[in-house]
């Protein structure tokens, strides 16, 4: 039967007063369709420089949480105040945060060496981690996790900005994305909702 003939045929069908009967037959032929793909997952792979100049991927960190926020050390301002909100929350949660590894993946490869990470991390968390690599690898993971970035010359003879989102991403255990936390989100109610997801596994 040609495609036409199929689609008069339906209508007759419908016409005739088989329309109920026609629907069942449709979600029978959808339930035959793969299931329908969910939207593409947030997350991936990464094989970065940590601050210490140790190789990490992210299957390194299997077994706990990870909260990453992408960044850089020169940010003027968003970044320190995410990275506070991050050492605070992580302060709250008390020996909890031990299931949780923090992390700074630099979105400016070209300045943030190890060494400035190192110096860096320091001043939010005792336990953050700065992570570094070639600008591929950094623009790969970015990607994966929908993180936007470019580089913004700012007054001449000043040095270059970086323009970047400013969400910190809570990642399960087993490497999943779990949530997101918008720039701004306080301590408390990042701790809380961190709690919330512990609590629950
Ligand atoms: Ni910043």
């Amino acid at each position: 039967m040609t495609l036409r003939g199929l689609r008069i045929a339906l209508s007759v069908a419908a016409a005739l007063g088989v329309a109920s009967g026609l629907v069942v037959w449709q979600a029978r032929q959808a339930a035959l369709l793969p299931a329908q793909t969910t939207p593409a997952a947030i997350g991936g792979p990464f094989r970065l420089t940590a601050h210490d100049g140790r190789t990490v991927t992210d299957t390194d960190f299997r077994g706990r949480w990870l909260l990453i926020y992408f960044g850089y050390t020169y940010c003027p301002d968003v970044c320190p105040t995410s990275l506070y909100a991050v050492g605070q929350a992580l302060d709250r949660l008390g020996p909890a945060a031990d299931q949780i590894q923090p992390m700074l993946i630099t979105v400016d490869p070209e300045r943030d060496t190890p060494e400035l990470l190192r110096n860096y991390v320091g001043l939010f968390h005792p336990r953050l981690i700065g992570l570094t690599g070639p600008a591929d690898e950094i623009a790969a993971v970015a990607k994966a996790y929908r993180v936007y970035f470019a580089k913004v010359q700012g007054a001449a003879d000043s040095p270059y900005l970086m323009d970047h989102s400013t969400s910190t991403y809570l990642v399960g255990p087993d490497g999943t994305f779990v949530t997101v936390f918008g720039h701004g989100t306080s301590p408390e109610q990042m701790a809380d909702t961190i709690k919330g997801y512990l609590d629950r596994r």
